[in-house]
């Protein structure tokens, strides 16, 4: 794929996540409260825990993202969270496709039913390069309809936030390092490692946020606002387009043993760069 075809998919992504906007905002804004009242107008219910919740929005705005996605690309395959969470995706049903779709309608979906500003609309492109096993992201974009932030990039071809080039944070000392994670449901309950870490950077650190969209988490990583992020237990979709920021944004991704970041691994380490060997330390002990 030429950059020009890679940007033109690009604007495909940033036209429809904005065109996505008043769905997401009717549902943002149905109620004003966090009661039962609005659990009932958004369509609240549970899926593996009752830490897993899902909306009824979360299935309209992806039903709306892949009607769009398939009318433009017939014949791609697209893996929504909402159609495809019953089905845990395998190495196998991965490297199956040499270019795929990967999308989170609502990435954030906790905060979103409380009404709380934080949260995304998040799509990728992954597609296999350089003779790769498995794709890689090569087109992303993440869509903060609060705040108007659209965060995008391509492969080789920079990672932008609107209309402003993007580039990770230069902080080098830890102590002046602001960073973020999150507590994926099913892990939160069965390891304690998460909290033990949370509380050790916290010390070390300016602080640790846990603002709760993992999407949003790694673009905010891309355009400097954090220094690192780390999470256990996460989703494909959650992390896609956001890898691809971070990367073209010139920082640093990997596993939390500091090899390569694997995409169905559930776990990843994002950072500036700078201060990306320290984490790992930290992580490591
Ligand atoms: C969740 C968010 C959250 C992260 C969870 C994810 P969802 O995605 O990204 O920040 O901590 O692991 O599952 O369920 O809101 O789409
Ligand atoms: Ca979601």
């Amino acid at each position: 794929m030429t950059p020009a075809e890679l940007k033109s998919r690009e604007q495909f992504l940033i036209s429809t996540l904005r065109a996505a906007t008043p769905l997401l905002l009717e549902g943002f804004t149905l109620t004003p409260g966090s009661d039962a009242k609005r659990n009932q107008a958004i369509g609240t219910s549970e899926k593996s825990s009752f830490k897993d919740l899902v909306t009824v929005y979360d299935q309209r705005v992806e039903h709306f993202l892949v009607e769009r996605l398939q009318k433009a690309f017939a014949g791609e395959t697209i893996i929504g969270e909402e159609a495809s969470s019953q089905n845990k995706l395998q190495k196998d049903d991965y490297a199956k496709h040499d270019l795929f779709w990967i999308l989170d309608p609502i990435d954030g979906t906790t905060n979103y039913v409380r009404a709380y500003p934080f949260f995304s609309s998040t799509i990728a492109l992954m597609k296999k390069v350089n003779g790769q096993a498995l794709p890689q992201p090569v087109v992303a974009a993440t869509w903060n309809p609060v705040s108007g932030e659209m965060f995008h990039a391509t492969k080789n071809g920079g990672a932008w936030l609107n209309e402003q080039r993007l580039q990770v944070s230069k902080v080098k000392n830890p102590q002046q390092s602001l960073v973020t994670t999150g507590f994926a449901s099913a892990r939160s309950q069965s390891s304690e490692r998460p909290f033990e870490l949370f509380t050790k950077i916290t010390k070390s650190t300016l602080g640790v946020r846990r603002d709760g969209s993992a999407a949003l988490d790694l673009a905010y990583v891309a355009c400097g606002r954090i220094d690192a992020y780390w999470e256990w237990g996460l989703s494909p979709w959650d992390t896609a387009a956001g890898a691809l920021l971070v990367e073209e944004a010139g920082g640093r991704l990997s596993s939390h043993s500091g090899s390569p970041w694997d995409s169905l691994s559930g776990e990843i380490l994002a950072t500036n760069g700078s201060i990306h060997d320290w984490m790992l330390e930290q992580i490591a002990e």
